[in-house]
Formats: C-alpha cells, structure tokens, sequence
C-alpha cells in the first residue's frame, strides 16, 4: 500500500482526504462521539505540518439527498476546528465550480470540510455515476488521501473511484487500522478468543467462518446467541431469532467439535416480559427461558465463564454487546465484557475491539482509549477485513 510518508513533496498540494466522520448525533444534531474525529487528526496534522491545502471528504449516516440536512458535516467541521485548535471552512457543497473556485484560493496550511459526500446519489451510484462524481472531486487536489478506515468496504466514488483519478495514499488512520487487524487475521499470539455479540448472526457469517478454524475460543452473547441456543434444540421465549441462520448456526457448532475449537454460549441469561428500559429483570438458566420472555443481556455465571476464557487469552477480538446496553438494567454484561477486557490488557494480552455499538458502549460506560490495546473506528468495514476479504477501497491503494 502506498502511504502519506512516501509522498515527498507535499508544500502547496491540495490534499483532498476521505476521512469517516460518520458520528452519531443527538436528537439536537450535537455529536454524541467525537472518537470518529479525533482518529483523523494524525493525517490532518502532519499535512498541516507540510504545508499542504487540505480538503476534508466524509459521509455522514445514510441520506437520501441534500434535504436531509441533519446529517450535514457543519457539526464536524466545528468540532474539528476545535480540536486543531485553527480555523475550518465548511463549504456546504461537496464538488462543482463554487467549490474549485474557494479550493483555489486556499493558502498553504488551510483546511476545509465538504458537504456530506452522500447528498449526491453518484456517490453510490452505478459505475458512470461513481465515476463521473469521482471527475469532479478530481479537479479539487492535486493528491488524494484516503483515511476513512470504516468506509473502505464500499466501493463509493469519494472511497474508490477517485483513487484511480489521482496519486493516492493512505493515511495514518488506514495503516494503523489494516496493521492491527492483520495482526488478528494472520499472527495472532494463541490462545485467541474471539468475541460475538450485536443483534445478527447474518452479520457474522463472514467473520465466524473465517475465524472458526484460527480461534482457539469462541463466546457467542448478544442478540446472536438465541439463534444458536434454537439451534441446540432450547426454546428461547420471545427472545430474537433469525430462523434463516438457524442450520448456519448449527454447522457452527459442529464445525466448532470437529475442530476443538470451544464454542461457547451463555449459560444463564437476564430476561424479561416486554422491550422497554424500566422492564423488571428476572435470571434464568440459558435453557429454560420462560415462552413469554426474552432475553436481554448475559447472566452473571456466564460474565465469569466468559471472564475466565478471556483471562487465559494471549489476543482477544470483540465485536458486539452481549445486551440491550443503551438501557442501564440490561448493560451489565456488557459492561462486564468491557471490564475483562480491560483487566486482560492490563495483563499484557493484546485487546482490540471493532464495530459501532460495542465501541459506542465502551465509550457510554467511560473507559478510554488505553484500556484496550485498539479501538477499531471501523464497524463494517473490520469485519470485513477480518472476514479476509480484500476491501475495495484498500485494494485501490495498492
Ligand atoms: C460505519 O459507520 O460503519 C461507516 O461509516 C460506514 O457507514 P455505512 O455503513 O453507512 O456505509
């Protein structure tokens, strides 16, 4: 991969950037998260430091068009102005002659935000629309970054397309992110335990199948793991199933024996009646989950078990809560998952945690940074890496 420290001269250049600052929002449009943000500074800050003109490219969340003005980048281009400590331009417009025309009076050490990427549907449109958009972008630097490690699964005209129009590199962020990664996928340090919580064992299919033979120790919690309790045959209540994935799960499971690879599922789990934050608690066995309840988090026998599996583990990967944790009586486990993780790094294991939610929750519960040996700022976009898939938007770069 070609990188920003190879690129010798960069004085005067206008730099245009894909950075990922999609970051969720409040009802208010304040960002909740500015971790997304922060990630892109080591690649602003050395292009500042060399003196270049740099222009920043983001989506923000899934618009439909431009009159979705809520997820405009103005609240980025502001909290990044705050974070460099020197002033931003948002430009409400992405690309076109209003654009150019600002972008050539920029002076060395400027940097300006663009409108969200996505209130163009070119951005992800069909080959001639992508390419057509990505023309445009083109006419606006000189040299192309791309930084935006969580977008790199998408084949979009700001990721992909555009890297085939100028000189391309990656920034910091990127090699960071694939250099972690790769230590999971192919040099892990045994015993590896990998981690699976959210809400769908469809979103999974990829990374258990890849990780299954690799992984000395599998934990299943979350939303997920009712499908695989059905799959052994445990009536699960009310609790989410994805019926379809039912006999994936049951080949996972097979898989796993033939593999003595250790799969494990809770063994008891916090349900209750109805999905709502002030629902009353109740603790039961893993399989025997009352018909008319659900699951919403792991039990307490479960947080040791799991706890004890991590605590052997020399790398540990985690993606996906084990509970309902946006409301407090359901976070405890994983609140609990974060911990262990947390006293394992202390230990010296090599933690990294990857996708949205679980990141989101991290950060809710207030560990920081260093807890973990990484944070991937990539939801998607790490699973797929870890799924072994080659990304478009980092094939692109090679
Ligand atoms: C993410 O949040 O995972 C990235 O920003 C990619 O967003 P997308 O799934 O809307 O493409």
């Amino acid at each position: 991969m070609h990188t920003i420290q190879d690129i010798d001269h960069l004085t005067g250049q206008r730099v245009l950037v894909r950075c990922d600052f999609n970051v969720p929002l409040d009802s208010n449009g304040h960002i909740v998260d500015d971790a997304r943000i922060r990630a892109a500074l080591p690649t602003i800050t050395y292009l500042q430091q060399h003196d270049a003109r740099i222009i920043l490219l983001s989506h923000l969340g899934r618009p439909h068009n431009a009159a979705d003005t809520q997820f405009s980048l103005k609240p980025v281009a502001t909290r990044l102005a705050e974070l460099l400590n020197h002033p931003v331009t948002f430009i409400n417009e992405s690309h076109g002659p209003r654009v150019l025309n600002i972008v050539n009076t920029m002076h060395n050490g400027d940097i300006i935000v663009l409108e969200n990427v996505r209130f163009n549907s070119e951005e992800k449109g069909n080959d001639n629309e992508r390419q057509h958009l990505a023309h445009e972008y083109a006419q606006l630097g000189d040299l192309f970054i791309s930084d935006g490690f969580g977008v790199v699964h998408r084949k979009q005209a700001s990721v992909y397309d555009i890297a085939q129009l100028l000189p391309s590199a990656a920034g910091f962020l990127i090699q960071k992110e694939v250099t972690n990664l790769n230590h999971i996928l192919n040099n892990p340090q045994h015993p590896l335990t990998v981690i699976l919580g959210g809400s769908k064992v469809s979103d999974k299919i990829g990374v258990i199948t890849n990780l299954i033979t690799t992984a000395d120790t599998l934990l299943i919690c979350g939303g997920m793991s009712y499908t695989f309790l059905k799959a052994q045959g445990y009536e699960i209540g009310t609790s989410l199933v994805e019926p379809n994935m039912i006999t994936f799960a049951q080949q996972c499971l097979t898989q796993a024996k033939e593999q003595h690879t250790k799969l494990l599922l809770p063994t008891d789990l916090i349900v209750t009646d109805h999905f709502a934050a002030d629902a009353q608690p109740t603790t039961v066995p893993a399989t025997h989950i009352p018909a008319t309840m659900m699951g919403m988090d792991i039990g307490e026998h479960t947080r040791q078990l799991f706890n004890t599996e991590i605590q052997k583990s020399s790398t540990i990967f985690w993606n996906g809560p084990a509970g309902v944790f946006e409301f407090p009586t359901f976070a405890h486990g994983t609140h609990a998952l974060a911990t262990s993780l947390q006293q394992a790094t202390q230990h010296g294991a090599f933690t990294a945690i990857g996708g949205g939610d679980s990141v989101t929750a991290i950060h809710q519960f207030g560990f920081q940074e260093s807890d973990f040996s990484y944070i991937s700022t990539g939801g998607g976009a790490s699973l797929n890496f870890l799924e072994g898939k080659l990304l478009p938007g980092l094939r692109v770069l090679d």
